[in-house]
């Protein structure tokens, strides 16, 4: 695995870099500081033709326009210091309320106006054992956003020549705090300008966290006979008629132990015969088909409409640190956050 600088621009004193990840088997991954975004995932289809598989705009200064980021889409994003919503941006901890700023209706969302997605990351290239890693760091002081404590942020990207995207979080406080990091692609395996609803998508889940007003109602209920079971492969679009007409963006249980590299989810696209598996350390994953796409953004290639790319954003559960009863999100000076998701290409 190699990793390049391949573009570097100065804006208003922060160093806007690009960074190419190749392997040997073809696979191209570009990833900028802006947000420790994912810009782009090139893969093989199964007739060995490389194309796109994610959803990003051409140039990383675009990722800082004010009409973008006021639109709360987060294509391949570093989401934090909280991904997904706390509701009314408010919380409880050792007794004291905290107050998030709000930036979805009443909700604070994906770490609030400011949050790590918009941040200019330090990032340098580290020679490890195994080859190259790109090294993304932020730190995110007491106070941002409503948060507290000073939280060190690290994220690691590492191209496996298996075509494994790992992503390893690591995130310190010197004070009680809640953390949920994680990335925000949307992925669509067919390198066309075409929607994901026919992609079969298989998630090792037996259970969901029904949501109300967009949060979680607080209970964890079986999947089995709801449109959220995927046990066994099922279309995107298969069962839209029996959902809100926002299609998927719930949070589903991973089975299994927090803490473990454990397989969440599988998603083939039959056309091209790409395949992306994604593993992780988290308890839950939002699954979310883009619907709020509105084809105001695109790229060269294409535009983003509703259902134009789809998140696995493996999490803490939305809300969490609202409902003791969910796995808890709070990192502490003692418990670091330490979490791994891989994203693992293939075709067939
Ligand atoms: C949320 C959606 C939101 C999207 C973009 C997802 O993680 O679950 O409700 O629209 O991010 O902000």
């Amino acid at each position: 695995m190699k990793i390049e600088k391949i573009q570097q621009t100065d804006l208003r004193n922060q160093e806007l870099k690009l960074f190419k990840l190749t392997n040997p088997n073809g696979t191209i991954i570009n990833i900028t500081n802006i947000g420790a975004t994912i810009t782009s995932i090139k893969t093989k289809d199964r007739n060995g033709k490389l194309s796109e598989t994610v959803l990003g705009f051409d140039k990383p200064e675009e990722y800082l326009s004010e009409r973008y980021l006021k639109n709360c889409v987060y294509f391949g994003a570093t989401v934090g210091r909280f991904a997904n919503r706390i509701a009314k941006g408010k919380f409880e901890l050792n007794g004291k309320t905290y107050k998030l700023n709000q930036n979805n209706g009443h909700h604070h969302l994906h770490g609030g106006p400011n949050g790590f997605h918009q941040k200019v990351w330090d990032a340098r290239i580290e020679e490890t054992d195994a080859g190259q890693a790109l090294v993304m760091n932020l730190t995110s002081p007491d106070k941002e956003e409503g948060y507290p404590g000073n939280l060190e942020v690290e994220v690691r990207f590492f191209l496996s020549n298996e075509n494994e995207l790992i992503i390893d979080y690591h995130a310190k406080s010197d004070a009680p705090t809640p953390v949920n990091l994680t990335n925000h692609s949307y992925f669509n395996l067919s390198g066309k300008d075409t929607d994901i609803l026919d992609h079969e998508v298989m998630i090792f889940s037996d259970e969901y966290t029904p949501k109300q007003d967009d949060v979680p109602i607080g209970d964890i209920v079986p999947t089995k006979d709801t449109p959220f079971d995927f046990q066994e492969f099922h279309k995107v679009g298969e069962r839209l008629n029996h959902l809100p007409r926002e299609g998927y963006d719930h949070n589903l249980v991973i089975n299994g132990d927090e803490g473990d590299l454990r397989r969440a989810a599988v998603v083939k696209d039959p056309h091209s015969g790409r395949i992306l598996e994604v593993y992780t350390t988290m308890p839950g994953m939002q699954f979310y088909t883009g619907y709020f796409l509105d084809g105001s953004f695109g790229n060269s290639e294409k535009k983003f409409g509703p259902f134009s790319g789809m998140c696995f954003e493996t999490q803490y559960f939305p809300d969490s640190p609202n409902h003791p009863a969910f796995p808890s999100s709070i990192v502490t000076p003692e418990n670091p956050f330490i979490h791994t998701t891989v994203f693992k290409f293939n075709a067939e």
